[in-house]
């Protein structure tokens, strides 16, 4: 059938960061937090932890579950918005600390969406070149992007990696289908700026800084009713019944945003994995994150579909749907 998923495995930084630790940085509480957002903690990189190194954590542990070892490794692709270096790649990083010698290694930026994007990337070069083992890696130490003196944005994101070892099967499993967009006019509700223009010509005359800008209930909006239409349209375009999903595994972007998608879809919650409570908005990362803890809590069952879905900055968004 297509691009199946072999191994699945994640990497979280030790530092935990409590809404109460954030009482001590911003003007906020705990119970502001937990209520607006569904966060009690995060995680946040120290030394060592840099965006490649957890995403080469998440890979081995990935690697090791498919039984697939580093050599074997054709492409490496990597979903980030924070890499520690803008150029080489963090996927290059990676293919380094792996030894993934035969890997070609790249970079995609599809903001919170990059995993989802990257799942149909993958999903293409697997069904045209039959023979490839591909790793895909979302990860992020948003931390190191954050204003902290912005309690709007700083009490929403944490830092992690998920990784995703994929082959070509022929079996009746793997990914279904996609359905993916993107609005380049919304760019400015959600977005981050680049370092400061060394060209005068290219310079902005006011640089808003280097972290996340955000207006919450522009995006909020947005997300709910784009991921209810793009899961929507996948399903009748797919002629699969919302019953006939086994899990969703949506973004952990807020759990309002869940809240409100998971009624209007009419899903019931409990077929909907949420970690957002542990972890917070880990970006690209989030969707791996939470695909790895579900496998390993046995909660995705083979045969049942996978509904998987997100939405972020640019905007993107977009849902899909795997047979696992
Ligand atoms: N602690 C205490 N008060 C706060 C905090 C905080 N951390 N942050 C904002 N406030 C205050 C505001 O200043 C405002 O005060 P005011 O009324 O005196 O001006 C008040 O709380 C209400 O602010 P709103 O922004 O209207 O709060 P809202 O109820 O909309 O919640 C939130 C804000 C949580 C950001 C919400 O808009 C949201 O969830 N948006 C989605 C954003 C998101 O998830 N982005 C992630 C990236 S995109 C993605 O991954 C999908």
């Amino acid at each position: 059938m297509g691009a199946v998923i072999l191994g699945t495995g994640s990497c979280l930084p030790d530092r935990v960061l409590s809404n109460h630790d954030l009482e001590e940085i911003v003007e906020t509480s705990d119970e502001w937090i937990r209520t607006r957002t569904g966060i009690n903690t995060r995680r946040i990189a120290g030394k060592g932890e840099e965006t490649y190194r957890l995403a080469t954590v998440a890979a081995q542990r990935a690697m090791e579950m498919a039984g697939v070892i580093a050599e074997e490794i054709d492409l490496i692709i990597v979903a980030t918005i924070s890499s520690h270096m803008l150029m080489p790649s963090c996927a290059c990083f990676v293919q380094k600390e792996l030894g993934a010698v035969k890997a070609f290694a790249y970079d995609i930026n599809a903001a919170c969406s990059g995993f989802l994007f990257g799942i149909d990337i993958v999903d293409k070069y697997l069904r045209s070149d039959r023979e490839k083992k591909i790793l895909l890696i979302g990860a992020e130490t948003l931390s190191s992007r954050t204003n902290w003196e912005d309690r709007n944005t700083c009490i929403l994101f944490g830092d992690g990696a998920g990784a995703v070892v994929m082959e070509y099967r022929d079996e009746a499993r793997g990914v279904v289908a996609s359905n993916l967009c993107s609005d380049g006019n919304l760019w400015s509700l959600l977005c981050m700026h680049n370092a400061p223009s060394s060209n005068p010509d290219l310079s902005l005359a006011d640089h808003p800084g280097t972290h996340i800008l955000m207006e919450g209930r522009e995006v909020f909006k947005y997300a709910v009713k784009a991921m209810e239409g793009a899961i929507v349209d996948l399903l009748s375009r797919e002629k699969v019944d919302l019953d006939s999903i086994g899990l969703m595994i949506p973004h952990q972007a807020n759990i309002r945003i869940l809240n409100k998608l998971v009624s209007r879809l009419g899903i019931p919650p409990e077929k909907v994995f949420i970690n957002v409570q542990k972890y917070g908005n880990t970006s690209a990362a989030s969707i791996p994150i939470a695909l790895d803890e579900a496998n390993r809590e046995g909660k995705l069952k083979a045969d049942e579909f996978i509904l998987v879905c997100s939405f972020g900055g640019g905007f993107t968004w977009g849902a899909t749907l795997v047979r696992w």
